[in-house]
């Protein structure tokens, strides 16, 4: 059912996307995840998130930044909800280059985390709005509504999505991937099994971490969605409402007319 619904989309988007190696190769195919955030409703998973930040700390961040998402964001309570002084500690791992110095300091939470340490691997601030892999169906925006906009299940799907096979091109060593537009990216899988370990035990296969991960960049690249749907909500049962005291009223205005015509 999912490939029905936006297989073409996919298609779209690898073509677009198809500057990579230029082999062709299969539409892939991407599950939908029961994120907790997804659905009109959905909320962001703290324990989640906070795993999912251990792992782009342990894992991504040696190559990967995050250079729009301002580190005092890490104790927000919809986000992954933080105390103070585990922030302060935090911000305090990463060395960032201070103008008024001209040189690097230990990093405070109104620090940006820095940007990416490899220059061919792109900032994943926005990452998860970026890559979208759910559309229509036929524009109705249903799918997003129902499901969000996929781009944390591409990534899943992508973390999860290597085959084994490797080939050099032009010096670089390339990772084939079946989701990955071209199907060879120059990414080293990144995870594996128990690569991080949480300190309540959470799973750490690879879909788990790959998961996780997922949905902290999700929330990097939209902090406030909780609030939004709350906003949305509040605005839908006002707009019912108002609707209702319309019909009364108009009503009420209209009743002697149609009354007298009733006793003609
Ligand atoms: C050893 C360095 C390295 C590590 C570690 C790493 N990446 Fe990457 N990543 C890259 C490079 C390089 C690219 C660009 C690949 C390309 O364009 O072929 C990339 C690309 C990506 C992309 C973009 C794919 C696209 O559609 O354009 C995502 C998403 C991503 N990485 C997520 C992650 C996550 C999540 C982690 C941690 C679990 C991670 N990466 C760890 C090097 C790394």
């Amino acid at each position: 059912m999912n490939d029905e619904d936006h297989g073409d989309a996919e298609a779209d988007h690898a073509a677009a996307e198809d500057d990579h190696g230029g082999d062709s190769h299969a539409t892939p195919h991407i599950e939908n995840i029961d994120f907790s955030f997804d659905g009109p409703f959905g909320a962001y998973d703290v324990n989640q998130l906070q795993r999912g930040l251990q792992i782009y700390t342990e894992v991504c961040a040696a190559c990967h930044g995050l250079e729009y998402v301002a580190m005092r964001t890490l104790a927000d309570e919809s986000g992954p909800n933080m105390p103070e002084e585990q922030v302060i500690e935090y911000a305090k791992g990463y060395d960032v280059y201070d103008a008024e110095l001209d040189d690097t300091r230990p990093g405070t939470p109104v620090d940006h985390f820095p940007g990416s340490n490899l220059p061919n691997a792109p900032d994943l601030s926005l990452m998860a709005k970026k890559r979208a892999a759910f559309h229509g169906p036929y524009g109705l925006g249903i799918n997003q509504f129902l499901k969000g906009i996929g781009g944390p299940e591409y990534i899943t799907a992508l973390l999860t999505g290597y085959t084994g096979e490797e080939k050099e091109q032009a010096g670089t060593v390339l990772y084939e991937n079946t989701v990955f537009p071209g199907g060879w990216i120059a990414m080293a899988p990144p995870l594996s099994d128990e690569l991080v370990e949480f300190a309540d035990g959470h799973a750490n296969d690879v879909q788990h971490l790959s998961e996780d991960v997922s949905a902290f960049l999700m929330w990097t690249a939209e902090p406030k969605l909780g609030a939004r749907k709350q906003a949305g909500f509040t605005g839908v049962v006002l707009l019912g409402l108002l609707s209702v005291l319309l019909y009364l009223t108009n009503k009420k205005l209209w009743a002697p007319v149609k009354n007298r015509r009733k006793g003609d």
